[in-house]
């Protein structure tokens, strides 16, 4: 068979790799990059070590930044308030990639390094699924194998690769989120290691002086940092960089994912919180109060989505139709304040707010009359004040 797998380098799918080839089949490679640090050439030689028939290495990070991360920050997607979807945003855009080469290729099956206990199967299925119907066949070797961490490094030492079981931690590295497992961390009680983080100085050794920063929104989406304009890939790098220096951007999570299992989860993503954060303070100067209990619910509904592995889903869509157009006020300056592992909202500004200082001031500016107050309180709580007395309620 003429298999096309989804190749990252590391332990498991690089032991799939020599696994397909010792089975006889022709495989070729896909090293899609979303924003991952680690060196692409040295990927593409392990691909050819291990027999690959021909490798394709996909440059999506711009892509991964323009039309999904963008989306994130537009949506405050953190999956139940703290994940922000690193790896399960990135997972349809890497599938949607190697789905395009395996119709190019003409390949009887696509190959993944999903595990049967974890969320990226679904995603990687699902999509896969969409782009290529029944006709390609899908493999999980780690699935159908139930291939251990150890039995992989086995594989490829027949091979005379050392890919390293030393590494402790199973991670998954992208612009947006630096996802951390395994080891000490599945103990939801043990405090994380310092050598499990890499994006973010440990709080206590972070600058005693703090770090201020102005990141100025267009419809939703950043495009400065401190008056300087930059494409979405540069600014999120960059915060990820001066934000992660200074202890802020870990995450430890108890997370419920799609294959009924609660999982402990930590992450590292100092630039996705602090966009979020900034975004969602943004929408606050802008929004009416009902259009921001609906955006809160709609967001929601829209990170679950993405979590679950249903980026096809067609609410997808008709959510963001909502989130964009709510998005087009969503424009203005947010100031943030950085000191040793915090972060706050210091200020913010925006030309399409309905915040009136004059409006607020209680000393001057408009007032309302004592009989316009009593007006308005005595309407308001007429239906609770009827209701209650009808009850008995007390206390
Ligand atoms: N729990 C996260 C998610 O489901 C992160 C998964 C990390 N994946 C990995 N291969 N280490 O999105």
């Amino acid at each position: 068979m003429r298999v096309v797998l989804a190749y990252s380098g590391g332990l498991d799918t690089s032991a799939i790799l020599a696994l397909l080839r010792e089975q006889g089949h022709e495989v070729i490679t896909v090293t899609v990059s979303v924003g991952q640090e680690e060196e692409l050439k040295g990927v593409e030689e392990k691909a050819y070590k291990l027999g690959a028939a021909k490798h394709y290495t996909i440059d999506a990070t711009r892509e991964f930044a323009e039309e999904y991360i963008a989306r994130a920050i537009k949506a405050n997607a953190l999956y139940e308030g703290k994940y922000p979807l690193g790896t399960a945003l990135a997972r349809p855009l890497i599938a949607a990639k190697v789905a395009e080469v395996a119709k190019r290729e003409g390949a009887d099956a696509v190959a993944h390094g999903c595990t049967a206990k974890g969320n990226d199967q679904v995603r990687f299925d699902t999509v896969l699924r969409y782009y290529l119907g029944d006709e390609v066949e899908i493999l999980a070797p780690v699935r159908q194998l139930r291939l251990t961490r150890e039995e992989a490094a086995k594989i490829l030492a027949r091979h005379g690769i050392d890919v390293g079981v030393h590494k402790k931690y199973s991670i998954d590295e992208n612009l947006w989120t630096r996802s951390i497992e395994g080891d000490v961390l599945d103990d939801p009680l043990a405090e994380p290691p310092e050598d499990a983080f890499a994006w973010t100085v440990a709080p206590e050794k972070a600058p005693d002086e703090p770090l201020y920063l102005e990141v100025g929104f267009e419809n939703g989406v950043p495009v400065s940092v401190n008056g300087e304009r930059m494409d979405l890939v540069k600014l999120v790098s960059l915060l990820n960089r001066l934000v992660g220096a200074h202890g802020y951007g870990r995450i430890d999570h108890i997370e419920n994912r799609v294959v009924g299992l609660k999982s402990r989860e930590v992450y590292e993503a100092p630039a996705a919180l602090a966009l979020i954060e900034a975004h969602r303070d943004l929408e606050k100067m802008v929004y009416t109060p009902r259009e921001l209990r609906f955006k809160n619910m709609v967001d929601e509904m829209w990170t679950d989505l993405v979590y679950q592995g249903l980026w096809v889903e067609p609410l997808r869509v008709a959510l963001e139709k909502a989130i964009d157009w709510l998005n087009q006020w969503v424009t203005g300056v947010v100031k943030l304040k950085v000191y040793k592992g915090s972060l706050r909202v210091v200020g913010r500004w925006s030309s399409n707010s309905s915040y009136s200082r004059s409006l607020i001031d209680y000393n001057e500016g408009w007032y309302p009359s004592d009989e316009e107050a009593r007006g308005f309180i005595t309407i308001w709580s007429m239906h609770s004040l009827a209701a209650a007395k009808a009850r008995g309620l007390r206390g």
